[in-house]
């Protein structure tokens, strides 16, 4: 089937690009099960944007670039930053209902941010946000939502009938989780809004589909990545047998939380950093993870029970709740919090228009490494990426529209020699092994030992699930591990390549931060 334009990805970045795109071309949002599962429904803390009359464009860059320890680049940092009140501004036109006061949007506070600048619906911004975009997505019909495809592979020239040597993307095959069938959906220009890779952790914030598909494809169709070392990991997880992967937002720090031992109770997050609570998220992750270790703790302390019972449920109404049906009030309890997996700091390494390496691609949001972030991401910037860089690529592509030419027939999706898997046990125990070895030898601390028994690891499976992935029917199980495989070696590469500490990236072997910044840049 042939369209305009494809978007991979129906998360705040692909509906952004899709609706920007939809003014003039015709667009098809592929996404794989639910259109609202990706992160973006998930997202609580809020968006951040200098919107204090006391606050500047300078101070949010400034911080911007302390969380990411120098690795971001400046053109990118000023060209998200400025344009983030127009983002807003546009979500407030969609509808997103922001929280006011005083008939101002209310600005919350979070780690590494020097002012007041997020701006949230209660704590669930993302579903606002969601719901928003994906109410007007539905209501344009330049706009098709495709759910329940799992896109598999780019179509490239290597796809053509007749090769042409233009080295071009032409879309996607995509197995449809409904049918069995994988199509080739081609199109002029495509976009990877695919979100990141937090699954490859055993423990992660991310929803079950953040399994790196997009930035495996990429690689795989011959793109670079960029900072894949870079993960952030989230100070504050809910620690619960039966919920594994609920965050507590950072705004509970940003609101007053305190961090206890709680072993003694003391709070110890000033003995870490002057900025205590409010250090960058990589300051707090790791002091956490000190406590633990020390103590042998199963978790510690955000006790944000001193400030009235009615302020904290009506900040956190959400968390309030969920925590209550788990026996916790957190009005008068400390709530128990472990750090997890939270954010793909690197990724596809795209420019200000969200150009790839490829011809006919493009990218957007958390599947990228566009320079914002840099060595770790400054809280509520990255749903701003996706509203900066969707917009962005749309205009690139509306732009060069008469340059792109219209895709040939391609092959299609060959199952000839394939037959039903009889060992899907196979696929459980690589998602077990690698999310686990990802956790214990590529986690928060790190040591090149480690690292290194991670990649031998890696290289093993490889042989391994290559020849699966050879021999049986593609399913979306099939489909992930083999991306998640991928991103683990692209992220303990270039953690192996990184020989010093910086932001997210901290070693034993290398404990200091070498005077210049460089980025890790994979070549395939
Ligand atoms: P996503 O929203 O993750 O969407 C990815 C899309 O790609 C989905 O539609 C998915 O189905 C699709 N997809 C993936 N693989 C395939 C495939 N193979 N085939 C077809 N489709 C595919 N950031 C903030 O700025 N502020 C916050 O308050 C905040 N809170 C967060 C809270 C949590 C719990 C989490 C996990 C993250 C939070 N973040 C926050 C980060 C932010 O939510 C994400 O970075 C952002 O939403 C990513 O948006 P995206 O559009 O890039 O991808
Ligand atoms: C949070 O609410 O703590 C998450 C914010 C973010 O990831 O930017």
């Amino acid at each position: 089937m042939t369209h305009d334009v494809i978007i991979i990805g129906s998360g705040a970045a692909g509906l952004t690009a899709a609706l920007a795109l939809a003014e003039k071309r015709k667009v098809l949002v592929l996404a794989k099960g639910e259109l609202t599962g990706g992160s973006t429904a998930w997202a609580q803390g809020g968006i951040a944007a200098v919107l204090d009359a006391g606050d500047t464009f300078e101070n949010h860059i400034k911080d911007t670039m302390v969380a990411g320890a120098g690795l971001n680049r400046l053109e990118t940092v000023e060209f998200v930053i400025e344009r983030a009140p127009h983002a807003i501004d546009r979500l407030v036109q969609l509808g997103v209902p922001f929280n006011t006061e005083d008939e101002h949007l209310h600005l919350t506070r979070e780690g590494g941010h020097s002012h007041r600048r997020i701006v949230h619906v209660a704590d669930a911004t993302g579903w606002a946000v969601q719901e928003a975009l994906l109410n007007a997505a539905k209501a344009n019909p330049n706009i098709t939502l495709l759910p329940h495809q799992a896109c598999i592979d780019l179509i490239t020239g290597k796809h053509e009938q007749r090769y042409s040597g233009s080295g071009r993307v032409w879309g996607v095959y995509a197995l449809d989780e409904t049918t069995g069938k994988v199509v080739a959906h081609t199109a002029k220009a495509t976009v990877l809004a695919t979100g990141g890779a937090g699954r490859v952790y055993q423990f992660s914030t991310a929803p079950r589909g953040a399994t790196g598909d997009g930035i495996a494809m990429a690689w795989r169709a011959g793109c670079r990545v960029g900072n894949m070392e870079m993960m952030q990991f989230h100070p504050t997880c809910l620690y619960n047998l039966e919920v594994k992967n609920f965050l507590i937002t950072e705004a509970v720090r940003g609101e007053g939380g305190h961090l206890l031992n709680p072993r003694t109770g003391h709070r110890y997050m000033p003995d870490y950093d002057e900025r205590a609570e409010l250090a960058p998220r990589d300051i707090v992750a790791r002091a956490n993870d000190a406590e633990i270790k020390r103590d042998g703790l199963d978790y510690v302390h955000l006790d944000i029970s001193h400030q009235p019972a009615e302020f904290v449920k009506g900040h956190f109404p959400n968390i309030y709740e969920k925590l209550l049906g788990l026996g916790i009030d957190m009005t008068t309890q400390p709530i128990p919090v472990v750090p997890a997996q939270h954010y793909t700091c690197g990724g596809i390494m795209i420019d200000l228009a969200g150009r790839t390496d490829l011809p006919g691609l493009y990218a957007a949001g958390e599947c990228t490494e566009s320079g914002l972030h840099g060595a770790n991401r400054l809280a509520s910037n990255s749903l701003l990426e996706c509203f900066v860089f969707g917009e962005a690529a749309a205009a690139d592509i509306l732009a060069r529209w008469d340059e792109f030419d219209a895709p040939p027939p391609v092959r299609p999706w060959d199952a000839s020699r394939v037959t039903d898997s009889d060992e899907e046990v196979i696929i459980k125990q690589n998602w077990t092994e690698i999310r686990r070895f990802m956790w214990n030898y590529v986690g928060i601390v790190r040591t090149t030992k480690r690292l290194e028994r991670a990649a031998h690891r890696i290289q093993m499976m490889f042989g391994e699930v290559e020849d699966y992935y050879g021999h049986f029917r593609v399913s979306t199980d099939l489909i992930e591990l083999r991306n998640l495989l991928q991103c683990a070696d692209l992220i303990v590469r270039s953690a192996l390549a990184r020989h010093e500490s910086r932001g997210l990236h901290f070693t034993l072997d290398y404990p200091k931060t070498l005077a210049v910044a460089k980025d890790t840049v994979l070549v395939p």
